[in-house]
């Protein structure tokens, strides 16, 4: 699997896979050069007949809000099946709570879909608290035709 393999494997676990609409080339594009607008952590496993598997990654990226400041936003995480339950998904949150520290970041804050209990179980565990649920804050998106019809384009 590519990276971008893993990409669509997480899409897939959350029964998603219709809503990818991005393409590699796109990726590559975002990701890299002067301004990035998004960073990967990977975990990779050796491999005899090639260079490194990679087996898992988060992607995240820095975001801000006007009342705590600096805030690390994880968007996808994911270790392949096999890999899993044998500390590979703390060892990268571990990672990321390291460069949180060192780039003055003051919360991590991430969606995770409801069923999804395994995962929310594991961030539990680690501290997170369900602001949905405490705080009442809900998810929106405005989707590309909306933001057309309330764009300066739709009125040319
Ligand atoms: N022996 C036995 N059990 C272990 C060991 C070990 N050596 N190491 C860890 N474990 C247990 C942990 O205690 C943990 O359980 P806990 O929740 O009770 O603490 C569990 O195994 C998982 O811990 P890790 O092994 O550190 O994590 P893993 O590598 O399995 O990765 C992840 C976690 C990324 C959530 C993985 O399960 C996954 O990819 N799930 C599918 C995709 C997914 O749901 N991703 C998150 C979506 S939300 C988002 O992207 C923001």
């Amino acid at each position: 699997l590519t990276n971008f393999g893993l990409f669509n494997e997480l899409a897939k676990y959350e029964e998603m896979e219709d809503k990818v609409i991005l393409t590699e080339e796109d990726l590559l594009e975002d990701g890299f050069g002067d301004h990035p607008l998004y960073h990967c952590v990977v975990a990779e496993v050796p491999s005899e007949q090639q260079s490194n598997i990679v087996i898992g990654f988060a992607m995240y990226y820095f975001t801000y809000d006007p009342w705590i400041g600096k805030l690390l936003y994880l968007e996808d995480f994911f270790v392949m099946e096999e890999y899993r339950k044998i500390g590979i998904g703390s060892e990268i949150l571990k990672l990321l709570s390291d460069m949180a520290f060192k780039t003055r970041c003051n919360s991590m804050h991430f969606v995770v879909a409801e069923g999804n209990k395994e995962s929310i179980e594991f961030y539990k565990h680690r501290g997170a608290a369900d602001i949905t649920l405490d705080e009442g804050w809900r998810l929106f998106k405005i989707g590309k035709s909306s933001l057309f019809k309330m764009s300066s384009g739709s009125k040319e």
